[in-house]
């Protein structure tokens, strides 16, 4: 393959061969053979899509299957090795027993981009060992109303935090394109963050001059250190769904910015541009979407595509433009000279879930946690005290993951995340004296210095983590941007208020149950974003927000004992009330806590 170029393949494909590499099926619903006969050019995991036992080598296993149908040079065929995509975005995630980091809403609170390239570079790692060359990340979305369900997925409300941390993760992520790297993926393109009220794939009604000082902006460093992909949002922009907006995708994105990867839609995102579906491939195609993400309809796609082209209603060299991107990537990669993904460095490395591994997770942990209160020296807690231990988010490490966790909505309970400690496990091993009891009724006969009451919300995903009225827009793509007709559905909202105490009165209960007995109460809150919790934190001594700290729960004992100081900021501001309108672009928006809050001791 010495003297192969994009250029040389290009010129020797058919048309069948050229729409397939625009194809990326989901897993479930294709086989190998099927990737040999319709030269597909990539395969993706859902959230939560997983081969075998979900191990490393099921996944290697998978893989070497779908890259020796893609090299197969069977009636024709031109071996082009597949690219298989994963949403990576906290930690190979999808993996039982993978590093699970700190969801990015705690890493923008760190304020610290050399870490966030290890993280990307450890990411990396966990990925190749799979045998996986794509991660839809970093998400660069720069959130302007916590409701969103999508706000743990962003470093902070602030253009300026999210952009030191986009190239630094691309930079991380990608290795140079050597063998410690995998393709990164921008995402979502553009505006994602800024929807009215936070709905997810919702209207982003702002200035031009907006959107570049807050959406766009990230992706400049993320372009200047080689993102190899970018992925179009399923937001409008002022009415305009961004999957078909020629203006965003090619004028913008490519001429403007000069990006010269490869765009990939999102999950069925062409679907809402019209309500025939042939129609929404030619806006997509047209608009300057290079592979198109079609889980299940990709057979549709494909004769959709060959139709279009045929009718002249896509140009073929639109089509060409397509392929030649991809193909560049590819190339760029390494791919086309990299062995079967088994014979890979990285395939089924040990160093996956290592000690090593962990032990970064558990740093980004410590430096992510804000401290919010402290009161009567509350913190830091002494190792030979009698703690009590409370709160349903105390031992549970599928809490403290959040969503995208080996399922697309996360889950609950211990098991399913292999590896790492809950919070509670961490206090454990420095605090011999410590007592769980997640409703707190241990302090009803015991005797405790202190409690630490691990408070917050369960996981949740996407438009399923939105905090919306039920009776407002609920489907995804609502809003002046959606086409009449165009395929929705209906995905109900995570409540309707950001007053915690509605959504999860156990918490408050809880914590006045100790209290009652007189004992200092430090409370840490475990959730996705800002929540109005101003009866929880009035009736806490110390207050700490902790984000969706992953696998390692262990750092917040590190920093509760005082072994390593408080140095979190909030990137997002804090809601001081549930009426307000949490935004930024809201100008009567006086939030309790600004960006920037944080106390520190130790
Ligand atoms: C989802 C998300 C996107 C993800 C993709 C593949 O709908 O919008 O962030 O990368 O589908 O799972």
């Amino acid at each position: 393959m010495t003297d192969v170029t994009p250029e040389r393949l290009l010129a020797r494909m058919t048309l069948d061969q050229k729409v397939g590499q625009m194809t990326q099926p989901e897993r479930m619903h294709i086989t190998p053979d099927e990737v040999r006969q319709y030269h597909i050019g990539s395969v993706l995991s859902g959230g939560g899509s997983f081969p075998g036992d979900n191990r490393p080598a099921d996944w290697v296993a998978m893989n070497d299957a779908f890259w020796e149908a893609s090299m197969s040079e069977e009636d024709g065929g031109i071996a082009i090795p597949l690219l298989y995509g994963v949403d990576a975005i906290h930690g190979n995630n999808n993996v039982v027993g993978a590093t699970i980091f700190p969801h990015n809403i705690g890493l923008g609170a760190a304020r610290d981009p050399e870490l966030i390239e290890r993280i990307a570079a450890v990411t990396a790692k966990e990925i190749l060992a799979t045998g996986v060359d794509w991660t839809f990340a970093p998400t660069l979305a720069v959130v302007r109303n916590v409701r969103w369900g999508r706000t743990y997925e962003s470093y902070g409300e602030d253009a300026a935090v999210v952009a030191s941390y986009a190239g630094r993760f691309v930079t991380g992520l990608q290795a140079g394109y050597g063998p410690d790297g995998v393709l990164g993926c921008a995402k979502h393109w553009v505006g994602d963050g800024g929807t009215t009220d936070g709905i997810d794939q919702g209207d982003t009604d702002v200035s031009e001059e907006t959107l570049d000082a807050v959406h766009v902006n990230p992706y400049r460093p993320a372009i200047k250190a080689g993102v190899g992909a970018v992925m179009a949002s399923f937001n409008s922009w002022n009415g305009d769904k961004c999957h078909g907006s020629h203006y965003l995708l090619t004028t913008k994105l490519r001429e403007h910015l000069g990006f010269e990867g490869l765009i990939v839609s999102d999950w069925n995102g062409t679907d809402q541009l019209a309500a025939d579906f042939v129609e929404s491939i030619a806006l997509g195609a047209n608009a300057g979407i290079d592979l198109f993400m079609m889980p299940e309809k990709w057979k549709e796609l494909i004769e959709a595509l060959k139709q279009l082209v045929r009718d002249g209603i896509v140009p073929e060299d639109r089509i060409d433009d397509a392929v030649l991107r991809i193909l560049r990537v590819k190339f760029a990669m390494g791919l086309f000279h990299a062995p079967r993904p088994a014979d890979r460095p990285w395939s089924n490395s040990e160093t996956f879930g290592s000690a090593e591994h962990r032990a970064v997770a558990r740093e980004a942990v410590r430096k992510s946690l804000v401290l919010m209160k402290n009161e009567g020296a509350a913190l830091p807690l002494a190792r030979q005290a009698n703690i009590i231990v409370a709160g349903k988010n105390a031992h549970d490490r599928g809490h403290q993951c959040g969503g995208f966790t080996v399922a697309w909505q996360g889950q609950s309970g211990n098991e399913v995340i292999e590896g790492g400690t809950s919070i509670w496990e961490g206090i454990h091993a420095v605090a011999p004296h410590a007592v769980l009891s997640p409703d707190g009724s241990a302090c009803d006969d015991g005797n405790f210095d202190v409690a630490v009451v691990v408070i917050g919300e369960r996981p949740y995903a996407e438009g399923m983590g939105d905090i919306r009225g039920v009776e407002t827009v609920v489907e995804p793509g609502s809003g002046p941007g959606i086409v009449p007709g165009a395929p929705t559905e209906r995905l109900e909202p995570y409540a309707e208020s950001l007053e915690h105490a509605v959504n999860h009165p156990e918490d408050l209960a809880t914590i006045r149950r100790i209290a009652e007995k007189g004992i200092p109460i430090v409370t840490v809150l475990v959730s996705g974003r800002p929540l109005v919790v101003n009866p929880e934190m009035s009736a806490s001594d110390a207050f700490v927000a902790a984000w969706l700290p992953g696998s390692e729960g262990a750092g917040v004992a590190d920093v509760l004992f005082g072994d390593h100081a408080f140095r979190g900021r909030l990137s997002f501001s804090w809601p001081a009330s549930a009426d307000q309108n949490p935004s930024r672009e809201d100008a009567m928006y006086v939030p309790a806590f600004p960006v920037g809050y944080g106390l520190g001791i130790g």
